[in-house]
Formats: C-alpha cells, sequence, structure tokens
C-alpha cells in the first residue's frame, strides 16, 4: 500500500517536520500530534500555564481542552487560532496553517490516543 502523494491535502504546505499523513490509518496521536507539543511545553509544562502538554499530555488536553470528534468547539484549536476569546498560542506568533489542521484532523477524527 502506497501513499497517495497527489490527492494529498497537506502537500500544498511542505513543510520538513511534518509527515505525509496515511488517509487509512489517519492522524496518529503520538506520532504526529506529540511531536508538535515540544513548540508549547516551554509554558505547557508541570508548574507551568495550564493544561501541561509534557507530562500526560493526552489526559491533560482530553480534560476540557479538546471535544472529540469536534475541533471547532475544542479550546485547543481555538487557541492555535486565537479565536472566540482564547489567546492565540504559541504566544505572539502563529503556527503553518498545515499544522494547525493536522491538529484539527486528529480532533475531528476522534481524538484518539492512537
Ligand atoms: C510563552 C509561553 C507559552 C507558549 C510557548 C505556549 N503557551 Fe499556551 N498559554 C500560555 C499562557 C500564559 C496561557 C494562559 C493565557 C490566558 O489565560 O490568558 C496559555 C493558555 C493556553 C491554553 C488555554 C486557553 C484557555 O482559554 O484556557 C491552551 C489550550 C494553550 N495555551 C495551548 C498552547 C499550545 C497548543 C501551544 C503550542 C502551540 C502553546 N499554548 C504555547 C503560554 C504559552
Amino acid at each position: 500500500m502506497g501513499l497517495s502523494i497527489t490527492s494529498c491535502y497537506y502537500d500544498a504546505y511542505p513543510e520538513e517536520e511534518i509527515d505525509i499523513i496515511d488517509p487509512v490509518l489517519g492522524v496518529s496521536y503520538a506520532d504526529d500530534i506529540v511531536p508538535l507539543w515540544v513548540q508549547c511545553t516551554g509554558c505547557h509544562k508541570e508548574s507551568g500555564d495550564a493544561p501541561n502538554m509534557q507530562d500526560n499530555s493526552y489526559n491533560n488536553l482530553l480534560n476540557g481542552y479538546v471535544v472529540p470528534d469536534n475541533a471547532e468547539a475544542s479550546i485547543l484549536y481555538k487557541s492555535l487560532l486565537g479565536i472566540d476569546g482564547v489567546p492565540i498560542m504559541p504566544p505572539g506568533s502563529s503556527w503553518s496553517e498545515s499544522k494547525i489542521n493536522l491538529v484539527k484532523t486528529w480532533i475531528d477524527q476522534g481524538a484518539l490516543n492512537n
């Protein structure tokens, strides 16, 4: 089974740190999402700002910041866009659309701990 290059949505925004997502297997929290948190854990860690995204990040995010299957309702997703009164994250900058959409896809696929 090969990965389809031509039909991949993320190809429009090539970034070396982003893996091409297998549309059948979907986004993996461990492989695709957790590595992104390195840009958050400088502040979001034990005894830092909530949520703690360094230790036990999955459970912490699912504890009020992520609504499975509904990125639009998730504070985590809103924080990446800086909408609905949620301050933009990381503060003072903004992620690429491809990275934000990766998080969106993960949430909309059920926010699995996979
Ligand atoms: C420079 C430090 C810093 C970095 C880096 C940072 N944050 Fe934050 N984050 C904060 C602070 C401070 C708050 C509390 C802001 C507030 O409540 O006004 C916060 C709040 C949040 C919240 C909760 C918002 C709410 O309304 O409850 C989320 C979710 C969040 N950050 C996600 C992220 C993500 C995702 C990243 C990485 C892309 C990130 N943050 C990077 C400092 C940071």
